[in-house]
């Protein structure tokens, strides 16, 4: 038996797609967790790229079980809209099993979300306007719908007149309305049950047996463990838990089924949407970065701010995430730089800081300060042939990169991305599953 996870260690966006979609190879299950479609994960297999919001990165594996835990909120158009693009390029769903309890999105959720963030003004914080905070308040205030609903028509009966009447006198508070009536949306529900209805399970029960029985699970987070609604950069973040932890609540196994975390690290620091990130870099150098590594959002397309990394950043995700050893992603981008800077602390009013800040005042007088590393040449295009060659035959200066990101934080870069492809990988450790 053994279980590891996959989950991002600074502000999303890290890789965890591909890094997934690699691990996915020898696993028989994968389960998304937490989060909704909020979250974008590419994965480019040869020339084709796909953009998954919802379904675990390794459907794409034919033959394996691609679970979506009671922990994600589904927006279920969202998912039918994903579904139909993977059987189009050819796959089947066969193995995609949805939780009976997770919640759903609705469209009220959605213009609360805009709404929210037109309340917050210049503190806005950038969601993805995908109703996934108002969906995650509704699940802990206990009006949410869930999956399980989406199957009784009595049910539904019953708490949709309160609940929509309710959404409805919310909507109207804050200058949004909503024309649809009970039976529309009973409607939308019940349709949305039938054509799910097929993947419905409770996962709990599937994953734990599945564990028993020796099966290999892989579990893939979404978002970052600096977004996380707890121990990120608050209230710059999204609302659900993103660290390991979540596995346990998300998917419902108890935590001593955990085996290993895999933090995915980005070699250098993005963030999309607002909120502090003290390695921000706003000139040319972080235009060039964010151009050279194509990033832009893969769900809003908005560009992504970038910065050096940033290792207090990289132990704070240690501490909270659980992580055992790093998926160090994104070496190529940084490609023929003459130094590379790394920022190894804080300091804030001449001291010292090792740890991140609570408190958003402090974050915004934290100094960075670096160690400057010394680049390496570039070898554009020829990622593939030296993924295919090993790790020795990377450049020494990019090794000594990422020793000094192991020695700094006390775990191995057991997994090495050089490009967006699955054959650009170096996998160091290779026994993941023994
Ligand atoms: P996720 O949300 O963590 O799955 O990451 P995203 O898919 O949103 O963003 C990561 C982007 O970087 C995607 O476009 C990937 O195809 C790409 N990517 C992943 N790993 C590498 C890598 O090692 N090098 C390069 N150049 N691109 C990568
Ligand atoms: P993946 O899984 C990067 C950010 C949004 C915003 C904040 C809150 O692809 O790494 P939300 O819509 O969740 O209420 O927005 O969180 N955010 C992400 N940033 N990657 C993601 O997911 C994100 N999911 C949410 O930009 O700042
Ligand atoms: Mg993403």
């Amino acid at each position: 038996m053994k279980t590891l996870a996959i989950i991002g260690a600074q502000w999303g966006d890290e890789g965890k797609g591909k890094i997934t979609d690699c691990l996915a190879q020898e696993a028989d299950i994968i389960v998304r967790f937490q989060g909704g479609n909020n979250a974008g994960h590419t994965i480019q297999i040869g020339d084709d790229i796909f953009k998954l919001h919802l379904l675990p990165s390794g459907i794409l594996r034919q033959g394996k079980t691609a679970v979506i835990g009671n922990g994600v909120v589904i927006d279920p158009e969202g998912l039918m809209d994903e579904i139909r693009l993977v059987k189009e390029s050819g796959r089947n769903l066969d193995g995609l099993r949805i939780s009976d309890r997770a919640h759903i999105v609705l469209n009220y959720h959605r213009k609360l979300d805009g709404a929210e963030e037109r309340y917050r003004g210049d503190k806005s914080v950038g969601t993805t306007k995908r109703g996934i905070g108002p969906c995650y308040q509704d699940k802990i205030a206990r009006y949410g719908f869930r999956v399980c609903d989406l199957l009784e028509e009595d049910t539904l009966r019953e708490k949709v007149p309160p609940i929509l009447a309710m959404k409805k006198d919310h909507l109207g508070l804050v200058g949004e309305s909503c024309q649809c009536t009970d039976e529309m949306l009973i409607d939308r529900l019940l349709g949305w049950g039938e054509a799910l209805r097929e993947y419905i399970c409770d996962v709990s029960v599937l994953i734990n047996d599945e564990i028993a029985a020796g099966k290999k699970v892989l579990f893939e987070g979404a978002q970052g463990v600096m977004l996380d609604i707890d121990h990120g950069t608050y209230p710059f973040v999204t609302s659900s838990n993103t660290v390991g932890g979540a596995i346990c609540t998300g998917a419902g196994i108890g935590p001593k089924l955990i085996d290993e975390i895999i933090g995915c690290l980005k070699a250098y620091t993005t963030r999309v949407g607002e909120g502090p990130m003290p390695t921000e870099l706003h000139g040319e150098l972080g235009n060039y970065i964010m151009k050279k590594g194509g990033e832009f959002g893969t769900t809003t397309g908005r560009g992504r701010r970038c910065g050096w990394l940033d290792l207090v950043v990289a132990k704070h995700a240690v501490r909270i995430g659980g992580i055992n050893s790093w998926a160090i992603t994104k070496l190529d981008v940084l490609n023929g730089m003459e130094t590379i800077r790394v920022c190894t602390h804080y300091e804030l009013n001449g001291e010292r800081i090792d740890y991140f800040p609570a408190s958003l005042k402090k974050l915004e007088q934290v100094e960075p300060v670096y160690v400057d590393l010394p680049g390496w040449e570039t070898w554009d295009g020829r990622s593939e042939e030296l993924a295919a060659q090993g790790y020795d035959a990377l450049p020494r200066e990019l090794r000594d990169y990422v020793k000094f990101i192991e020695k700094e934080t006390g775990l191995p870069a057991d997994i090495i991305s050089i490009g967006k492809r699955r054959t650009e990988t170096i996998d160091r450790r290779k026994k993941w599953w023994a």
